[in-house]
């Protein structure tokens, strides 16, 4: 049984109490921290960009694994790079040449992640699969935390588990939105690795408590 890695969205953090939310995930059984960057123009929302990164990497002793809910990503991997992520994840909706920017992505030292949106199929990943470090499967449509599950999107992890068995991809399953003790089995179940939980984790009583039991997830 190999562990779930919890990734708590900093989206779901205190931003005025931030080195203290980042030092708690620190301590806790997370093994990284999720940081949503959206531009207000591929998704309804505007987060952060690179100071705030910077100011998260300065305080983390976890993988930075930052999701970049941008237009033209290619632009900036670089950046966010030198700004501390160690895993960088864009949207298949948000680029044309997406094998290209994969390639982009691994050439700066970060690990390599396509996201996609809940109305996307996973068959789009079919040609690159074997080149990914990650598959984010977003189980809520992106801009917002605190959403609702998207029911139909663990019939999409087991669909992703399967690509990657079958074309002997080593890419992790990564599932983000709405996700929480009441999914976290069934989506473990269905074969994912990397759990993102912003408000399951910021929104409990006892963050260190919720991040552990979702790390001890029965697989
Ligand atoms: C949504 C973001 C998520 C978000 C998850 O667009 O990509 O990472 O922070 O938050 P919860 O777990 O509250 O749905
Ligand atoms: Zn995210």
């Amino acid at each position: 049984m190999s562990k779930i890695i919890v990734a708590p969205s900093v989206l779901g953090a205190d931003f005025g109490n931030l080195q203290r939310d980042v030092e708690l995930l620190n301590r806790s059984e997370a093994e990284w921290i999720h940081i949503d960057v959206m531009d207000g123009v591929f998704v309804p929302n505007i987060s952060f960009g690179f100071p705030l990164l910077h100011a998260i990497s300065k305080h983390s002793k976890k993988v930075n694994d930052v999701h970049l809910m941008i237009v033209q990503p290619e632009k900036y991997f670089q950046q966010f790079r030198d700004a501390g992520a160690h895993n960088i994840t864009i949207h298949y909706e948000a680029v044309t040449h997406l094998d290209s920017a994969i390639h982009q992505i691994k050439k700066t030292g970060a690990r390599a992640g396509v996201a996609l949106n809940p109305s996307t199929p996973v068959s789009v990943l079919r040609e690159i699969i074997h080149l990914l470090d990650l598959v984010l499967i977003m189980s809520v449509n992106p801009g917002f935390g605190g959403q609702k599950f998207i029911p139909y999107s663990t019939r999409k992890v087991r669909e992703a588990k399967e690509l990657i068995l079958t074309s002997g991809s080593s890419a992790r399953i990564e599932v983000d939105g709405g996700v929480g003790l009441n999914n976290a089995e069934e989506l473990a179940n269905a074969g994912a690795d990397i759990l993102v939980a912003g408000n399951a984790v910021f929104g409990s009583a006892d963050p260190l408590k919720t991040i552990s039991d979702l790390a001890n997830v029965c697989v």
